[in-house]
């Protein structure tokens, strides 16, 4: 059957990192996947997840399988983390939470759950938005039909809060919103908390269904202030989604330990939709895998981990603005034309350096640094070591 079948397109932030492995210059850098470096240059194991993981090792005594929806002691310290403690939306019931693999996973689940039961809504994602979005809500199911609103101003490099709010106010009643809780991949670009008033008014009034994709928690301003949507949203009364993922802030990225949450209006909506999430997962993988869920449960409940997780959060987001501001001091030194200064305002892992398509070329022929295509770029792949190497690169590049 192979014979007549064309090969798929690599994958524009995956199939980067291939390419970087197979790079044998020792100078190359990886500014493409959104994977945390420290100092040098490693993406650790954190000391919360290696104390974690030793206290499974000596007290595991099992490897049954987990329940379709995962262990529930997770789905709750999952649904503190998201909503915070004394959140009415978790004492009520109202929301239910499954273990899924990762934050594509979350997704994927979410979307498959989505389109059950309204295949004809359009899905609307940011222009731009991270390529896979586009690829989940195409797959699910017979796929669905995927629309763009205004986010992102290239002139400014900032938000476009008045396109984006015209664009939603055509979304009729149903249609699915995927938004960026914080952290906006591939921008860097959020949302203020007042914009986020609006737009939970906007949702409440229309009628359409907030998709937030949560991957960045602790990566903004922390732990806390990340959730200022989910609370707004909540306190709209309305339906909403949750994908979140434990990749990033706890570093369990090859672990696939994220979540689907699914907020309805009551406890008995939330029995219903947890028996359909159920037969989503059932008929795809099963159920979840168990160590990444062990472990973030065994550190968000144990007091000392837990502690010891923020610490090293804090250290991972600090190093971040560090390098944000290292890169624009850098370009200026290198005599680079332009105002670089948005670097320092966006938060997160990304930026949208608005380097050409020639710029990004360039670096990657000439020298080995890896761009995603469109010019986004992962600060956290920047170390003091190699920032002047790609700063001079960047220049060069630009000439
Ligand atoms: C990214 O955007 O680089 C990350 O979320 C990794 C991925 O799966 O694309």
């Amino acid at each position: 059957m192979w014979k007549s079948i064309q090969p798929a397109p690599p994958d524009s932030i995956l199939g980067l990192t291939e390419e970087f492995k197979k790079d044998r210059n020792p100078q190359k850098v990886n500014l493409g996947v959104g994977v945390y470096k420290d100092e040098d240059g490693n993406t650790p194991v954190l000391r919360c997840v290696k104390a974690a993981e030793k206290t499974l090792l000596e007290t595991q005594n099992s490897k049954s399988y987990l329940p379709i929806s995962g262990d529930p002691s997770y789905s709750a310290a999952v649904q503190r983390l998201l909503f915070g403690t004394g959140s009415e939306v978790v004492s009520t019931g109202r929301a239910v939470t499954v273990h899924a693999p990762g934050g594509t996973g979350a997704l994927r689940v979410g979307a498959d759950l989505l389109h059950k039961f309204t295949p004809d809504v359009k899905v609307w994602v940011s222009s731009p938005t991270w390529a896979n979005h586009n690829g989940i809500f195409g797959a699910a199911g017979a796929g669905f039909e995927i629309t763009q609103y205004g986010y992102y101003d290239s002139k400014s490099k900032g938000l476009d809060f008045d396109k984006m709010m015209t664009d939603l106010e055509s979304a009729t009643a149903g249609d699915v919103v995927v938004l960026h809780t914080c952290c906006h991949n591939p921008s860097g670009v959020d949302l203020n908390n007042e914009q986020w008033k609006l737009l939970a008014a906007l949702a409440a009034k229309n009628g359409w269904i907030p998709f937030l994709d949560f991957a960045y928690q602790g990566f903004g301003d922390g732990v806390d202030e990340d959730r200022f949507a989910i609370e707004e949203f909540a306190a709209a009364g309305i339906d909403f989604f949750i994908g979140s993922s434990f990749s990033k802030n706890f570093g369990l990225y090859n672990e696939r330990t994220g979540a689907i949450t699914v907020v309805t209006p009551g406890e008995e909506e939330a029995r219903v939709a947890m028996s359909h999430l159920k037969t989503v997962i059932r008929t795809n993988y099963s159920n979840p895998p168990a160590h990444g869920g062990l472990v973030a449960t065994l550190i968000l409940d144990t007091p000392d981990l837990h502690k010891m997780w923020l610490e090293e959060l804090a250290g991972m987001r600090d190093r971040i603005v560090h390098m944000r501001r290292s890169l624009v001091k850098g370009l200026a030194a290198q005599g680079v034309d332009g105002d670089f200064s948005f670097i320092e305002k966006q938060r997160g892992m990304f930026s949208f350096s608005g380097w050409s398509d020639e710029v990004v070329a360039s670096l990657r022929k000439n020298d080995h640094i890896y761009v995603v295509g469109g010019g986004r770029i992962n600060l956290a792949g920047l170390t003091t070591a190699n920032i002047e190497y790609v700063c001079k690169a960047v220049a060069a590049a630009m000439r």
